[in-house]
């Protein structure tokens, strides 16, 4: 069976565990600084009894429950609240994500690491840094959530339906990030023509998706299409069937950019990210794919150099 451990029982952590526990036979480990991780794991396990599922849950504020584990996934960390954008956890989330760092390198080698924890493109660096492992084997997620808006978005306000449409997000998880109205298709039409001028609503709204649940949420993020998006990924590692999706993978000369972790669209295995795509992009999309990445350059060299400050 294989083991997935999560860091981070907040709602994001434990609803990944939920639709994980469901949706595959997995061992799944939920760790959290509070004790109230042994107790989500003990109602997931609960939830189980009916569904046929024969996954098996353990929780706890030991961080040794993922020794051994071939996935883990870090949500760990302080959500955003209304008013803050993702960057401003930065600092707050630094420490967090590099102690699990540590521990997971000790406890989990092997494992293929996904970071869910915001400002996440700069966050998935800052963990690969910490772990010391293959870049391709440590990713981010934020395009499968970021492109199953955009889907949705397109549905509600332009009424194309999900079945017709073949699109994707790309880029930084924030006001960068890159909704490709060029590439995406709806039928045979780019989404640039299928939609006009009410392509730049949809565009809007998806970038500030996550915000508008803040603002309706106050005391927190979205957490169910963050749970199925992180869900999606994990599988389509595990399964090893080649699934390509949008993720925050470790870029080295693709699209142009070296050096940073970015939203582009990536061969997802067992080894983690096994081939990245270089889609036939328009100009304006390389531009702002470019100008997303600078973004995320350039904090992640801030990141680097409060990092750094904190070691010494
Ligand atoms: C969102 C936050 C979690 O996009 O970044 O919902």
């Amino acid at each position: 069976m294989d083991k997935v451990t999560i860091f981070g029982a907040g709602h994001v952590g434990a609803t990944t565990a939920f639709y994980l526990a469901l949706s595959a036979t997995l061992e799944v480990a939920l760790v959290d600084v509070e004790e109230k991780a042994a107790g989500l794991a003990l109602d997931i396990a609960q939830s189980l009894s009916y569904t046929g599922s024969g996954s098996k849950l353990a929780g706890g504020t030991d961080t040794g429950l993922a020794a051994g584990s071939d996935l883990v996934i870090i949500t760990a960390g302080f959500p955003r609240l209304p008013g803050m954008s993702r960057l401003d956890l930065t600092s707050k989330n630094l420490p967090i994500i590099s102690a699990i760092a540590g521990d997971v390198a000790r406890l989990a080698p092997e494992a293929v690491v996904i970071v869910v924890t915001n400002p996440v493109d700069e966050m998935t660096y800052l963990a690969w840094k910490k772990l010391g492992s293959a870049s391709r084997s440590v990713m981010g997620m934020a395009g499968v959530l970021d492109t199953s808006r955009f889907i949705y978005f397109l549905d509600e306000l332009a009424g194309i339906p999900p079945r017709d449409t073949s699109a994707m997000v790309l880029g930084t998880h924030g006001d960068d990030m890159v909704p490709l109205i060029d590439w995406s298709r709806a039928g045979d039409s780019s989404l640039a023509e299928a939609v006009g001028s009410g392509i730049e609503e949809v565009v809007e709204r998806t970038r500030d998706g996550g915000a508008e649940i803040v603002s309706h949420m106050k005391t927190g993020s979205a957490y169910f299409a963050p749970a199925v998006s992180i869900g999606v990924m994990a599988l389509a590692v595990l399964g090893d069937a080649g699934r390509v999706l949008p993720v925050s993978a470790f870029l080295d000369g693709e699209y142009g950019v070296s050096g940073i972790f970015l939203g582009v669209p990536a061969r997802l295995g067992r080894a983690g990210v096994v081939e990245i795509l270089e889609l036939p992009l328009s100009e304006r999309e390389r531009e702002a794919l470019s100008r997303s990445a600078r973004g995320v350059a350039g904090r992640v060299r801030e990141l680097e150099a409060v990092a750094g400050d904190e070691s010494d």
